[in-house]
């Protein structure tokens, strides 16, 4: 989706590095209103060019008086003033309005952090509109520097308890500042000053719809890509790249090929449940390439994690490559475009603290299920869902009639399974047993209605024999571990308690079914500080 499609009413957010920032695009997506989030250090003409009708300027770890600490450019006041656009600093965004407008920030002698209660101090305000002198309200704070003295024409409406700024405004020049987050949850009124703030004072119109998402982005496929033109897609199984080329394929129809590789390495009957989906409830043209054997003939032996997972990104790309050409002698033309299931975390700017280094750059996604791509096929990208976050792109696949099912699967990595036997993949029959255990585990939780809540629930195959005592006798099998987290987005995960009769009955069931495994253990590490993978 490209943000010119987007006429009017757009939120953009400056961001200066806060770790709420993107919540603040959610919340305010979350209102049907289009809200994107670039660099706070953006030059000026990337800032209006997209022509937003309001900015929020976040928070961030800097302080304003830190050499090199970030800023708006040069001609943004001025710019902002001269069409008429609304700014609201938030925490560290409030602190540049009051510097660069001529008021004073000061180390704050009464550094606030966590919860505070809020006083409106002035009746007839425009961002506490409706409230009364002496309302009070919880919020979350978490700054060390304070405005002290506010630039002319701005006034304070409301401070904290220990007398410090908390919000101001200047509805003169559309200037309005917080002192505390009002995105989180622990601001319990933060919600309603952003819809007051954004509906009432700013006049945004509510009107970004899914729908409309859909339409606008199969109308920008269909500019870009040529009559002539083929396009190609490796499909993973997931969630991301399955909506994307579904999208692609309403766009273009069948001059969209996509490739499904089963790599010995997915899940138990996992080749027929996602080839099922694509073909009978998505229709899309899919050629699905069994090359377990060219994978694991590769794997066999190797027992270092990057080694294995850099084995299987060259295995895909190989295959990626003769697909492409059988393709092109097909068609007698090379394709073109390559679709990419790319969301929006994976390309926000971010604004990494000065001094760090770093630049503002593309986080590059780490773990690519594609593992890169043969360098000579020069093929353009279409990334359709790289304004999205993953709910929206679990929305638009509901619009784009993908089973439900399917769009709440839980992510599973590229490398599939290797990842999940630590040591040599081919090692006995590991994958065999570890596919068995993971569908008992899978199935369980499915039964006991707990799928959704967890973010990721699978089996882990432990490389030693433990002692059991089967049937009368003394076995020498494997042990397996249980993995289940809870987590928003993969980055911070914490493990999921289950009911203890579930796990009894879990590890019986293992035990009593799968040849080969005795003794099951339960993962209750969160990430930090172990990762979710074991490998
Ligand atoms: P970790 O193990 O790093 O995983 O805490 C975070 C999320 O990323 C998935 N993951 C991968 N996905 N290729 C992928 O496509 C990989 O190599 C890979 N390693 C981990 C993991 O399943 C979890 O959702």
């Amino acid at each position: 989706m490209e943000p010119q499609a987007v006429k009017s009413n757009l939120v953009l957010i400056l961001d200066y590095g806060s770790q709420y920032t993107h919540l603040i695009t959610r919340r305010i997506r979350s209102l049907s209103i289009f809200s994107l989030c670039i660099s706070g250090t953006s030059s000026l003409k990337s800032i209006t060019e997209l022509n937003p009708s309001v900015i929020i300027l976040s928070g961030g770890p800097h302080s304003v008086h830190a050499a090199g600490a970030p800023c708006f450019p040069d001609g943004f006041v001025e710019y902002v003033e001269k069409n008429g656009v609304f700014v609201l600093g938030i925490c560290y965004g409030l602190q540049l309005i009051v510097q660069k407008l001529g008021g004073e920030v000061a180390v704050g002698e009464k550094q606030e952090y966590g919860r505070m209660v809020i006083e409106v101090v002035k009746d007839c305000g425009w961002l506490f509109r409706g409230k009364k002198v002496g309302d009070k309200q919880v919020v979350w704070m978490s700054h060390g520097d304070e405005a002290v003295k506010l630039p002319v024409g701005f006034e304070v409406v409301a401070r904290s308890e220990e007398g410090g700024i908390a919000a101001v405004e200047n509805p003169r020049r559309r200037f309005y500042g917080l002192q505390y987050h009002p995105e989180v949850t622990h601001s319990p009124e933060g919600m309603e000053l952003l819809r007051h703030f954004l509906f009432d004072i700013c006049g945004v119109t509510a009107g970004w719809k899914m729908e409309d998402v859909m339409e606008e982005e199969i109308k920008v496929i269909k500019g870009m890509v040529g009559p002539d033109d083929h396009v190609i897609c490796a499909l993973s199984g997931g969630v991301d790249s399955t909506v994307a080329a579904t999208l692609v394929h309403k766009a273009i129809g069948d001059r969209l090929h996509c490739i499904f590789v089963d790599n010995g390495l997915l899940r138990y009957k996992e080749q027929e449940r996602v080839m099922g989906t694509f073909e009978t409830d998505l229709h899309l043209p899919v050629t699905c390439v069994d090359a377990s054997v060219q994978f694991l003939s590769e794997l066999k032996g190797v027992t270092d994690p990057e080694k294995k997972r850099k084995i299987i990104g060259k295995e895909f790309i190989s295959i990626f490559d003769a697909f492409a050409h059988d393709l092109e002698k097909k068609l007698g033309k090379k394709p073109t475009y390559l679709v990419q299931g790319t969301l929006y975390p994976d390309v926000i700017e971010s604004c990494p603290p000065p001094g760090s280094g770093r630049t503002h750059s593309h986080t590059i996604k780490s773990h690519h299920n594609v593992g890169g791509l043969p360098k000579d096929m020069k093929l353009k990208l279409i990334e359709p869902l790289k304004l999205l976050f993953k709910d929206e792109v679990r929305e638009l696949g509901r619009i784009l009639d993908v089973p439900v099912a399917f769009l709440k699967r839980h992510p599973f990595p590229g490398p599939g399974l290797a990842v999940r036997i630590p040591g040599d993949v081919c090692q006995g029959n590991a994958l065999d047993v570890l596919r068995q255990v993971d569908e008992i585990f899978i199935q369980a939780i499915k039964d006991a209605g707990i799928y959704d809540e967890i973010w990721q629930a699978f089996a882990v195959y432990l490389p030693i024999k433990t002692t059991g005592v089967q049937g009368d006798q003394r076995t020498h099998s494997n042990a397996v571990a249980l993995r289940a987290v809870t987590s928003q987005d993969g980055m911070t995960a914490d493990w999921y308690y289950f009911e203890h009769k579930f796990l009894d009955d879990v590890a019986r069931k293992i035990c009593n079914s799968v040849r080969g495994v005795n003794r099951v253990c339960l993962d209750i590490t969160s990430k930090p500080p172990s990762t979710i993978e074991w490998e």
